[in-house]
């Protein structure tokens, strides 16, 4: 649990799926990185953290992104700070914080707007 990789969203809220078991999970909607696109679109998101290069290997990004939504949505994308908190529980071996940062700032402006 301690990485944030295997980040989901079950009815839209944040949960690790490797702490999670399936018998939780029966009945509720489980979203993964797979159904964020909408009809061969990105999900805003992706779309940032593309615009953005926020990620090297890619190896947290399904997270850093479901992750990223959930900040969003949740209404705790309004500073950096508040960002970083946020998304504190997704580590990146790489480094590519600064990155990830501004593509949440990025997807957040463009969802306010
Ligand atoms: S991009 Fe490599 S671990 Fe985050």
């Amino acid at each position: 649990g301690p990485c944030g990789a295997c980040a989901v969203q079950i009815d839209g809220a944040r949960v690790l799926a490797c702490l999670t078991l399936v018998a939780q999970v029966e009945g509720r909607t489980v979203t993964t990185i797979e159904g964020l696109a909408r009809e061969g679109e990105m999900h805003p998101v992706q779309a940032a953290f593309l615009e953005q290069d926020a990620f090297q290997c890619g190896y947290c990004t399904p997270g850093q992104i479901m992750s990223a939504v959930a900040c969003i949505r949740e209404g705790h994308a309004g500073s950096d700070e508040e960002i970083r908190e946020y998304m504190a529980g997704n580590l990146c071996r790489c480094g590519a914080y600064p990155h990830i940062v501004a593509a949440v700032r990025q997807a957040a402006l463009e969802a306010a707007s």
